[in-house]
């Protein structure tokens, strides 16, 4: 049975593209069973049409935190998007923090402890760089080595069990342009390849397997 994703995306979507396009391919066992974004405008929605997904939009502007997580939940349940049918939200690019109410909902209880079946990529080696500029942010700080991070969401920003991490290098010469861009192409292998080990591993997963061993991938 492939791995159920539902996806919250906010910009440009290009994970999302190259997800959806690895499970086209018939690399990655996982389904997208809808895309949802926060707005109304974001480059994600062609993306979705792109690959024949489902895709809604609820916006976000102008509301509080919880009042769009009320909003957000009400409808995923009334699309039946919800714990019962979708093994793991995907957040590509969501620009939006969770509170424990919206996390609650996807909440699993395995022999190894608590966790939310919610997964994000976060652009640097965490807990390095955590919030929404990570590539600028770790491009200004002079590292030599940055990287990408997949890792499951608990309450904290940025935060919770990491399921990989992959590194990339700085170059001579390099702006911040080919920096973020050499880690923009990082996301686009590790994440299908983190997807593609949950999918193997199927819904029951344990948190005493975690970080996966990624064989020294790196950008
Ligand atoms: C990526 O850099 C991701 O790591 C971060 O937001 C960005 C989304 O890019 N969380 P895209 O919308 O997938 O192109």
């Amino acid at each position: 049975m492939p791995l159920k994703l539902l996806v919250l995306a906010s910009g440009r979507g290009s994970n999302v593209d190259r997800v959806a396009r690895s499970i086209k391919e018939g690399k990655l066992d996982c389904e997208i069973a809808a895309v949802v974004t926060n707005v109304e405008d974001a480059g994600v929605i062609e993306i979705a049409a792109k690959h024949e997904l489902p895709c809604y939009v609820v916006p976000s502007r102008s509301l509080k935190r919880r009042q769009h997580e009320e909003q957000l939940l009400a409808f995923l349940d009334e699309k039946g998007l919800t714990r019962a049918t979708i093994d793991f939200v995907l957040l590509a690019g969501y620009m939006r923090i969770l509170t424990g109410h919206f996390l609650a909902a996807f909440k699993e209880e395995s022999a190894s402890g608590a966790y939310f079946r919610v997964v994000n990529i976060h652009p640097s080696l965490l807990p390095s760089f955590t919030g929404a500029t990570a590539y600028a942010d770790a491009f200004a700080a002079g590292v030599a080595v940055s990287g990408v991070t997949v890792h499951l969401v608990d309450e904290e920003v940025d935060h919770g069990p990491i399921l990989a991490q992959a590194p990339f290098f700085r170059k001579e010469g390099d702006d911040f342009e080919s920096f973020a861009c050499r880690g923009l192409d990082l996301e686009h292998i590790l994440l299908p390849a983190v997807l593609s080990r949950l999918a193997e591993l199927g819904p029951n997963f344990e948190l005493s397997s975690l970080p996966f061993d990624m064989g020294g991938l790196s950008g």
